[in-house]
């Protein structure tokens, strides 16, 4: 089975632990997308799920939180039954890692090491260590951690994101502007292998014209409720920032109920200087459209302009939000795994076969096959 329509390609990571900035900012725009283009183009979603170990996770967990994935985008509303979107699972299409490795070998050391993923990560991870070091540990132990917490995997994993891209010739890759390097990178590695190699790989589309594409949607960012100068981030240590799709409704509305707003007193749409109530503003005109209402930021923006009292409007926000999580959960309590399991099953299939065509292909140029 070969795609005879240009490919729209996009991922999100396999860690069990989904929060409302992916699910707003990422899986409920690519549902939509998808439903929306799946007559022009192929839609590949994939779970990047050979990517949810490049840091330190609980592996008994992985297995379930991989299909977990999958529920959620129909829960979300993806319809199974389109036969021009394809959803897999990234291990069991084998060409992604074999691709990859070959990536690997005409990619720069230092490419790697200026992506800022990498190095906002691994600072994390050793100022982490810092603090942990101290306590009474073995000397084994410590270097255990010290040796794989940072792992070389976690050093060229845009080199594997590239092989998911570059395996389907996809030319859109809706994605937030976090993963826009990675893009790049993406562009510049099969750019230089087929000026290397001749046309090997079809180049993804400039991010530039990416956005255009795709229009707003692509960026969004939710930001951390005790930091909102950050944004909403799975690897927020503390959890107290990120609202997870899994937390139970009453300790979400806690969290909102202690989100960081500021000392100005009224409620405004200002994101420099009121970054949290302008967050906050946010995710209620969020939860509102996902209950079916046609509301905008704008009416949200003038619902609530100049209230003065933040602790109202938190409740109000904490209130929709629970509501929210109670609402989807029971609609992810609904979902038909049979239903996923057959759909993964026949992705997996045709995927194998794209994505082999595009393998045996770099397998030649490079000379590893006639
Ligand atoms: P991941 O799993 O970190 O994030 C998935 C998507 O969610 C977006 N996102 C957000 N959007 C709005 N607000 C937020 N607070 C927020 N946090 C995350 C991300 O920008 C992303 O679009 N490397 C990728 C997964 C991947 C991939 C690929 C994507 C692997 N291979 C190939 C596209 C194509 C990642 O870690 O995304």
């Amino acid at each position: 089975m070969k795609p005879s329509k240009p490919v729209i390609l996009t991922g999100v990571r396999a860690n069990n632990d989904i929060h409302i900035g992916n699910y707003f900012g990422a899986i409920l725009p690519i549902v939509d997308m998808a439903k929306r283009r799946s007559s022009d183009f192929d839609i590949n979603l994939f779970i990047p799920d050979l990517h949810s170990f490049t840091t330190p996770i609980d592996h008994s967990k992985l297995y379930d939180s991989i299909l977990n994935n999958a529920r959620i985008y129909t829960a979300a509303g993806l319809p199974l039954d389109n036969e021009a979107i394809h959803l897999y699972r990234q291990s069991r299409v084998p060409a992604h890692s074999e691709l990859a490795w070959i990536l690997d070998c005409f990619t720069g050391f230092g490419e790697m090491g200026r992506m800022t993923q990498f190095k906002d990560k691994s600072h994390k991870f050793l100022d982490e260590i810092d603090s942990k070091i101290h306590l009474p540990t073995s000397r084994q132990k410590a270097q255990d951690i010290v040796h794989t917490g940072i792992s070389v995997g976690l050093f060229n994993y845009p080199v594997l994101m590239a092989a998911d891209i570059l395996l389907y010739g996809a030319t859109y890759v809706p994605v937030g502007d976090d993963q826009t390097q990675h893009l790049e990178f993406t562009r510049d590695i099969s750019e230089r292998m087929n000026r290397k190699f001749g046309d090997l790989f079809i180049v993804p589309k400039p991010v530039a014209q990416q956005h255009q594409f795709f229009g707003n949607d692509q960026g969004l960012r939710i930001k951390d409720l005790m930091n909102p100068a950050k944004k909403m981030s799975k690897s927020d240590d503390s959890g107290k920032g990120v609202i997870f799709l899994g937390d139970e409704p009453e300790a979400a509305h806690k969290k909102i109920m202690s989100a960081t707003t500021d000392s100005l007193g009224k409620v405004q749409y200002d994101r420099d200087n009121q970054p949290g109530i302008s967050n906050l503003l946010e995710v209620l005109t969020l939860v509102r459209q996902d209950a079916g209402k046609d509301v905008s930021l704008e009416q949200t923006i003038s619902e609530y302009a100049g209230m003065e009292r933040y602790g109202d409007f938190k409740r109000i926000v904490a209130d929709e939000v629970a509501e929210f999580l109670a609402n989807f959960q029971a609609r992810l309590a609904a979902v038909d795994d049979q239903a996923i399991e057959s759909k993964l099953e026949s992705s997996e299939h045709d995927m194998n076969i794209v994505a082999n065509e595009t393998l045996h292909r770099v397998q030649t140029a490079v000379g590893l096959r006639r």
